[in-house]
């Protein structure tokens, strides 16, 4: 039997990661105050007991509605160093965070506030936490492509800041060739690409995000397990999988956890990584997700321990860095 140490505990590196998922019920009252922002629940106990959600479009209509409470530079500054203090206890030494600015600018709150915000808790977090951190800026794929040309124009004075672009939010129906214009220009800026695919679309999504996106890792690909010609090719070419098991379970992608197809993922060759998703929402930040997919699935200490190097290896850490991180 493993100990928490060797499975919660391993160093690892976390690459799914929505900012905005990691907000607590108790800090979203706190900011609801500090902001005078009316929440439409009583109490903490009240809103988790909204935490019921029947797939991904139920959660995002929770997930959007409580950002209303982060307005300042020091809320997006208090949400990140609070996941940061979470994540290092947890064992997590690289953290490659997204966040959705078109949440944000679509409430009034402007990218610079944003970005700096969270820029306050990244920088000092080195220091205070032992987590370097990459940050990755994601599109809304349930708004339009030219809201996402609009939206990369307005983080140009940003750059300097953001490692890469992803696309995340519903996903049925909105598949990635529609973001073929903002991916070109974002590479031509310098900036690496991910995507959200197969999480609840088609392993077509997974395919068009490779092909006309250029991205380099899949966050989720879940659903490439019904495409055996996908599996190889994703195998044969070493495309970093994101996966994010609690958040699958909660948003009914699978029936139970026991149900997770991790295992056979990992025996098919694929470069599986587990990551948390939105932990606020789902029940655990990523060591409780290794110890989860331990008990539940019956992962031993190797196939842990062979998660977590993938997760270096997928990073986007150069060798030095990774050496040092591990
Ligand atoms: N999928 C799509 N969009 C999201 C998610 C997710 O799991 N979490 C936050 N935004
Ligand atoms: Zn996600």
């Amino acid at each position: 039997q493993p100990t928490d140490r060797t499975t919660g505990n391993l160093p690892k590196a976390e690459l799914h990661l929505h900012i905005e998922g990691t907000l607590e019920p108790d800090l979203a009252f706190t900011l609801a105050a500090r902001n005078g922002v009316r929440l439409p629940y009583a109490d903490t106990e009240e809103l988790r007991r909204a935490y019921l959600f029947e797939d991904l479009q139920s959660f995002l209509d929770l997930y959007y509605g409580l950002m209303a409470v982060l307005h300042t530079e020091q809320d997006f500054e208090d949400l990140a160093d609070a996941y940061l203090a979470r994540a290092a206890a947890q064992g997590v030494r690289h953290a490659e965070i997204f966040f959705d600015p078109q949440a944000h600018t679509a409430r009034g709150i402007p990218i610079a506030t944003v970005v700096e915000g969270l820029s306050r808790a990244l920088e000092r977090s080195e220091e205070r936490h032992g987590i370097s951190t990459r940050l990755i800026m994601c599109f809304l794929r349930d708004q339009s492509a030219e809201s996402a040309l609009a939206t990369l124009e307005a983080a140009r004075p940003h750059l300097h800041r953001i490692t890469a672009v992803g696309l995340d939010s519903a996903e049925v129906g909105h598949p990635p060739a529609k973001f073929r214009e903002v991916y070109e220009a974002a590479a031509a800026l310098g900036l690496r690409r991910v995507a959200h695919a197969g999480e609840e679309g088609p392993p077509a999504y997974i395919t068009e995000a490779l092909d006309v996106l250029g991205v380099e890792r899949i966050d989720h690909g879940l659903t490439c397990m019904q495409d055996p010609g996908l599996v190889d090719r994703l195998v044969r070419e070493r495309i970093p999988l994101t996966l994010c098991p609690l958040s699958n379970v909660r948003l009914r992608a699978v029936d139970v956890l026991e149900d997770h197809p991790l295992p056979q993922m990992m025996a098919a060759g694929l470069l599986c990584t587990v990551n948390s998703d939105d932990p606020a929402y789902f029940g655990g930040y990523v060591g409780d997700t290794y110890h989860a997919v331990h008990e539940a699935l019956g992962l031993d200490e190797e196939q842990l321990r062979a998660l977590a190097r993938n997760s270096f290896t997928a990073a986007f850490l150069d060798d030095d860095e990774e050496r040092r991180r591990r």
